[in-house]
């Protein structure tokens, strides 16, 4: 484990869950999953710089709200891996946000440090966000496979400003033994065989979210309307809804209608790889 500086900022970009399939539920109540992650261009950056003790400084648009002592989890993050110093942590992404926020945070501090064991125990999406390459995500969220040649989408991100409790959606959830993915297609496949595959899959927190803040359904129909949207999805456990385009400048538009629709919604045109 590295006790130095990153020197540069680290990118922790936000983490979505292109499908979200729940496929059984263990003794100690934890929901198995299967799930196609990837991450996007826009993300929270952070920066650390080796010292005595762990010290930590939030900046950035959404910096209101978000712990700077043991409730963040990149503070946990540094516990667990024995680092000290300052971090510095620029906050672009919702937290409670279904894309990872606090996840992928703590996975870019631990990539930035060197840590080569398992995060699990900060919470399930941090190995994925640890890992931060596409990938199939099974188990409780500890079970990483690299999913490799997962073709690029332009895509919208949105949330409703909605900050939503996991552990909520868990329990709203009413069938938790659903099928699992089928394989990813092959690799090389064009953006009408990926998307006809996605189209085939699920988010299955989506209702269950939904019961919790019914707004995720408005966000939904928001994204169906925009023009030459190709897919609409929850990711994670909400409240953060995506729709897929055929390019940055389709992407881009819809991005502008919403945020003048919704000015009050995050409304962020971005690239998924
Ligand atoms: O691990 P994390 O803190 O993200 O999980 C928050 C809560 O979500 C857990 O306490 C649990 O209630 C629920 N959860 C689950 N199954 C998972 C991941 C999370 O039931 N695989």
């Amino acid at each position: 484990m590295r006790q130095t500086d990153t020197g540069d900022w680290v990118r922790a970009p936000a983490k979505i869950n292109l499908t979200l399939h729940v496929t059984g539920q263990r003794d100690d109540g934890y929901h198995l999953l299967d799930s196609l992650v990837v991450f996007a261009h826009v993300g929270d950056k952070l920066r650390l710089t080796a010292g005595d003790d762990v010290a930590l400084e939030v900046s950035g648009p959404l910096a209101a709200g978000v712990p700077t002592d043991d409730r963040n989890l990149v503070w946990r993050a540094a516990e667990l891996t024995g680092w000290r110093g300052r971090i510095e942590l620029e906050k672009r992404l919702p937290h409670g946000g279904g894309i990872g926020g606090g996840s992928s945070d703590a996975g870019a501090f631990l990539r930035a440090v060197g840590w080569q064991k398992s995060a699990v125990s900060l919470g399930a999406d941090v190995p994925v966000c640890h890992f931060g390459q596409p990938a199939r995500m099974s188990g409780i969220g500890d079970q990483i496979t690299p999913a490799g040649d997962v073709m690029t989408f332009f895509a919208v991100l949105v949330n409703p400003n909605v900050h939503i409790a996991t552990p909520k959606v868990f329990q709203n959830l009413v069938a938790k033994t659903n099928p699992p993915m089928p394989g990813l297609p092959a690799p090389g496949a064009g953006g009408r065989v990926w998307i006809e595959w996605l189209a085939a899959q699920r988010n299955d927190l989506q209702d269950a979210a939904q019961e919790v803040a019914p707004i995720i359904r408005d966000v939904c129909v928001a994204l169906a309307e925009t023009d030459d949207v190709l897919l609409v999805r929850m990711s994670g456990s909400g409240a953060t809804c995506f729709g897929l385009y055929p390019s940055a400048e389709v992407a881009r538009a819809a991005a502008e209608t919403l945020s003048q629709q919704h000015p009050n919604w995050w409304c962020v045109p971005t690239v998924l790889n």
